[in-house]
């Protein structure tokens, strides 16, 4: 995600990591698996804050939303990333994000709701059984992963806060600390970072709380300690490291479209047939396995996922963007 980019479809600058960066992540990647770690340039304590933040987190696989697909490497899911708050180079995640606490860690519920709550990372780890799944994300910029994450249905959270008729929508809200995430202290996009369903999204059961991938708890880099994954969606609107869910009845703003509103509308289907004003959604390019000379594969509708197309009978797809 960037609001200027050089060329019409052409890779950014940020998409091909430079030989040094790409070489010192995955130094980082086969150190991160053991107990005591330098790597030039990186202080221990960051990759101390990293290790200690995965934990083993056993969940059962939900063959209904397991992609049959080659999942992405665990070492590409987490090095290549968006999350601006820790900088805007794909790299800059997971060089940065270990300064981020999540731990304690809570998230207010309120709003339109019968039960507003605060919630620790604990308490909402035990709303529902974790369940493993496969999906496809794809990003507004034309790449794509598919990562096996963990979590439960966002339905589940939703129905035990008890929405009140005038619940419309949903509107998450992300942590975004200067003191933890050098990027606040950028102007690059209205602090914090929001993102917003209609509440008949947030309750399709693909729409995923998310609290792990690969097996553990989820890295700093990829959103820890909780975000969200909407996999019909522009990877943008799946928020990461939540702090805040409100349930309103207007629709809310989110950053991206804060920041551009003719390239990012409210809602941010994967489409084929709509492009975005500066990249074409036709087709995109597999992380990891699909080089810059190799031809792109097709962009799905809805990205695949065809049981999303009844939330959306007789919209304008190319209005409601
Ligand atoms: N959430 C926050 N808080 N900040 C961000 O910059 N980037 C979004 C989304 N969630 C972002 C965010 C974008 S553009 C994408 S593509 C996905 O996170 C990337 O998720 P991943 O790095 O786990 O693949």
């Amino acid at each position: 995600m960037q609001t200027k980019r050089p060329r019409f479809n052409e890779p950014l600058p940020s998409e091909i990591t430079p030989r040094d960066i790409f070489e010192s992540r995955r130094q980082f990647l086969q150190q991160i698996s053991v107990a005591t770690v330098t790597v030039a340039g990186l202080s221990d304590n960051v990759f101390a804050q990293t290790i200690a933040a995965r934990a083993k987190l056993a969940a059962r696989a939900n063959p209904a939303y397991f992609a049959k697909e080659k999942p992405t490497t665990f070492e590409d899911a987490t090095s290549y990333n968006n999350f601006y708050e820790f900088g805007m180079d794909k790299g800059d995640p997971m060089l940065y994000a270990g300064t981020l606490k999540t731990r304690p860690w809570t998230v207010r519920i309120d709003g339109e709701i019968k039960k507003p709550m605060t919630l620790d990372i604990d308490s909402l780890l035990k709303i529902a059984p974790l369940e493993e799944r496969l999906y496809r994300l794809r990003c507004v910029e034309g790449w794509s992963m598919a990562i096996p994450w963990i979590g439960y249905s966002l339905s589940e959270l939703i129905r035990k806060v008890e929405p009140n008729s005038n619940a419309k929508f949903i509107e998450f809200t992300t942590l975004a600390d200067a003191k933890q995430m050098p990027g606040v202290s950028s102007r690059v996009l209205d602090w914090p970072y929001t993102e917003g369903l209609r509440i008949d999204e947030a309750n399709h059961p693909l729409a995923l709380l998310c609290v792990g991938m690969y097996g553990q708890t989820l890295l700093n880099q990829n959103g820890a300690p909780v975000r969200v994954v909407l996999p019909w969606k522009y990877g943008f609107k799946s928020a990461k490291s939540i702090v805040r869910i409100r349930f309103t009845e207007t629709q809310p703003q989110t950053a991206w479209n804060r920041s551009a509103p003719e390239e990012y509308g409210f809602y941010s289907n994967v489409n084929p047939n709509v492009d975005h004003p500066r990249w074409s959604q036709g087709s995109e390019r597999r992380i990891g396995e699909d080089g810059f000379f190799t031809k792109k594969r097709k962009t799905l509708m809805f990205n695949g996922y065809p049981e999303v197309a009844s939330l959306y009978t007789g919209m304008d797809l190319k209005k409601f963007y």
